[in-house]
């Protein structure tokens, strides 16, 4: 497999650039190119992780990109729809010396594959070495949105009792509350947030929720609403990752009158029970570095760092009944 292009990209002479969707051996390069720079170790098992989310998702909700000057696939991307009308795509494939202009246009790209979509919000994204992508995604329309840690407590931290920690709090699992009271809790737990704060307003309720649900393999008696003392205070949201054997915290919240009383590591501790309880080897979450009160309960303890990335916004909510910013 060739890897190098053929002629100098942009250089005289060099054949314009499309931005197609890619079908057949197209999808099979994009695929190479997506992992083609990651490190030997990681290359395969992410080649197979990709084919297997292309395998595993509904049709129409997956695809890739691909930019190619003449007959000569350049570059490619991956973008995917979820519920709640979100898509995320992928950090650009592309072959060495194309310049970054051509992801630019991949990420331009995908704005106007889903334009004229459900879709109402795109995230983008990168790993502190794919940072070279900054100035091409916001010149496409992006927006910076946060830098996330990834925080990750191995088996060995969950606490190995029988019974929940004790705590005031209660954890009672979604199916026994009113649909609406649980969305009215995690509305409230919104307020003064911390937590991707750009992005509060931005979705309905309903659509953020249909987010979590599609975050992992959804289990209806891992979303809490949390009370105490028959007050509702609060919301817990875990989910499966059986693909990595891990329990994920999705979101937790307090409602503002009820922060700064020691709860929030209560929470975390529940949930870092309910992994060991469901047999995983550990709980994983994410958190907006800039969230100050939430990095210092999972810090507190003991999470340890993963990874951060940081996190892009095109925003294609029509403003004023017009079209999409662009
Ligand atoms: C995250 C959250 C659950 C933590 O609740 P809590 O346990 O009541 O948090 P506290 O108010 O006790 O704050 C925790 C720590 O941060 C500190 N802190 C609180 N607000 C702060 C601020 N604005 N700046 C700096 N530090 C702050 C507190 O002093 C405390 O420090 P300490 O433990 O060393 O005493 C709560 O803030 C919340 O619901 N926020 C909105 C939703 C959210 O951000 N969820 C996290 C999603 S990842």
């Amino acid at each position: 497999m060739s890897s190098q292009p053929h002629h100098p990209p942009n250089g005289f002479g060099s054949p314009p650039l499309a931005v197609v969707p890619a079908t057949g051996e197209g999808i099979r390069r994009g695929l190479w190119l997506l992992c083609k720079d990651l490190p030997e170790a990681d290359r395969d098992g992410h080649l197979r992780r990709l084919r297997e989310h292309f395998r595993r998702s509904p049709p129409g909700t997956t695809g890739i990109l691909q930019a190619q000057r003449g007959q000569e696939i350049v570059g490619a991307i991956l973008w995917t729809v979820y519920p709640g009308r979100t898509a995320v795509i992928s950090a650009p494939g592309l072959l060495e010396n194309e310049p970054l202009t051509t992801a630019r246009a991949l990420f331009r790209g995908v704005v106007d594959n889903l334009a004229n979509t459900q879709t109402r919000l795109i995230f983008a994204n990168f790993s502190q070495d794919q940072g070279h992508f900054r100035e091409p995604v916001e010149e496409a329309g992006f927006c910076y949105l946060a830098r996330l840690l990834y925080l990750f407590s191995p088996v060995a931290d969950l606490p190995n009792s029988s019974e929940p920690p004790k705590c005031d709090l209660q954890f009672i699992p979604w199916p026994q509350v009113e649909h609406g009271d649980f969305v009215q809790i995690v509305e409230a737990t919104y307020v003064d947030t911390l937590d991707c704060p750009k992005l509060n307003g931005l979705r309905e309720t309903e659509d953020v929720l249909a987010g979590y649900r599609a975050a992992g393999v959804h289990v209806p008696d891992l979303w809490f609403l949390i009370r105490f003392e028959q007050e509702p205070v609060g919301c817990l949201i875990l989910t499966e990752q059986p693909d990595f054997d891990q329990l994920e915290l999705v979101y937790m919240g307090l409602i503002p009158k009820y922060r700064g009383r020691g709860w929030g590591k209560d929470v975390v501790r529940f949930a870092q029970w309910m992994a060991r309880h469901r047999k995983r080897a550990g709980l994983l979450l994410a958190v907006d570095t800039q969230n100050t009160p939430a990095m210092r309960v999972y810090r507190s303890l003991g999470m340890q760092p993963l990874e951060e990335r940081d996190v892009y916004l095109f925003n294609l909510t029509p403003r004023d009944g017009g079209t999409y910013p662009g």
